[in-house]
């Protein structure tokens, strides 16, 4: 009876898991439209690999960004690789690691979790920034992917950029929570349900730098001005209910006209953020929060100095 069921069970998992789903219909991709895309990508990919691939071998090139340290007075130039697509997995980042495990082994750059976790695979594709790991490969093989490290940014080696400053701005805006006094009960800080629910669209931040490196006032004050991705953070802490510091990290962004007015709510950090988050937005809502509770000359003021910066 038992052997019965085993077998039962064995054959209907074997038909489910041969079922490819259809188009537009990923329950689990809710309310994250960039993963929703790119699960729809993967699978034109998928289709188109099916057509062709089986008949010949998909050859897809590659042009990948090369700067060694090694060779400094070498310019940096793009080098292609030919990959085969029937034998890589869907992402761009399964492409990096057949060209670097088959092909070339000093090609450069960052990877660790391969699901859109960690934030490591950050890099320009395409002409968009976004993680390789989350960006399904163009099955399109008459066209080169290209590849280039964060815009912007000074290159370590190939597509591994320096992230210290991006990194220290994120030190900055002191990303823990502060609190004034112990909790009433001893036990731990709670929030309610409502409190808690404030916290989603921000907490889920990978630090990748997607945002930061494709906004132009960030290129252009990559020292003073925070980058949407810290001032995403700080928005975080400042609408923590457990929180105490609330006024005084609203103050340390404001006290001067370039950690936060810098923005020119350009939003191109929204439009690139392969999490489908939107730092704009919570850059305005902390603008908004210190406009209104500064006199009415000091915001007339700060709004002549932002119309005389631009
Ligand atoms: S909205 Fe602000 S932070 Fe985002 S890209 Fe534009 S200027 Fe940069
Ligand atoms: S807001 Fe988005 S693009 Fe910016 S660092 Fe976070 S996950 Fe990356
Ligand atoms: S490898 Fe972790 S986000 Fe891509």
């Amino acid at each position: 009876m038992l052997k019965r069921f085993k077998d039962g069970y064995r054959k209907l998992a074997d038909v489910v898991s041969k079922t490819v789903p259809k188009d537009g219909h990923f329950p689990t991709l809710k309310g994250h439209p960039a993963a929703d895309q790119h699960a729809e990508q993967v699978l034109e990919t998928h289709e188109t690999l099916k057509e062709k691939g089986l008949k010949k071998t998909l050859k897809k090139e590659f042009q990948i960004y090369r700067w060694s340290p090694d060779n400094p007075h070498q310019r940096p130039f793009l080098q292609s690789y030919f990959v085969d697509l029937s034998t890589c997995g869907p992402m761009v980042l399964d492409a990096l690691q057949k060209i670097k495990g088959e092909d070339d082994s000093s090609l450069s750059y960052r990877r660790s979790c391969r699901e859109g976790i960690c934030g490591s695979c950050a890099m320009n594709i395409n002409g968009t920034n976004t993680v390789a790991c989350l960006k399904p490969i163009n099955a399109d093989t008459s066209r080169a992917t290209v590849i280039t490290p964060l815009p912007h940014m000074y290159v370590i080696k190939d597509l591994v950029v320096d992230l210290t400053n991006f990194y220290h701005q994120y030190k900055v805006i002191e990303p823990w929570l502060k609190t004034k006094k112990p909790p009433l009960d001893g036990r731990e800080y709670r929030q309610s349900i409502a409190e808690r629910k404030r916290l989603d669209g921000l907490y889920e931040c990978i630090l990748c730098a997607c945002c930061s490196t494709s906004c132009p006032s960030y290129w252009w004050n990559p020292e003073e001005f925070h980058g949407p991705a810290a001032l995403l953070h700080a928005y975080r802490w400042i609408s923590d209910s457990r929180d105490d510091y609330t006024e005084e990290r609203l103050q340390a962004l404001t006290e001067d006209h370039t950690r936060l007015y810098r923005c020119r709510t350009i939003k191109n950090c929204t439009a690139t953020c392969p999490k489908s988050l939107n730092p704009a937005n919570a850059i305005n809502k902390m603008k908004t929060r210190h406009l209104l509770s500064q006199p009415v000359e000091e915001t007339e003021e700060r709004e002549q100095h932002a119309i005389g910066q631009a």
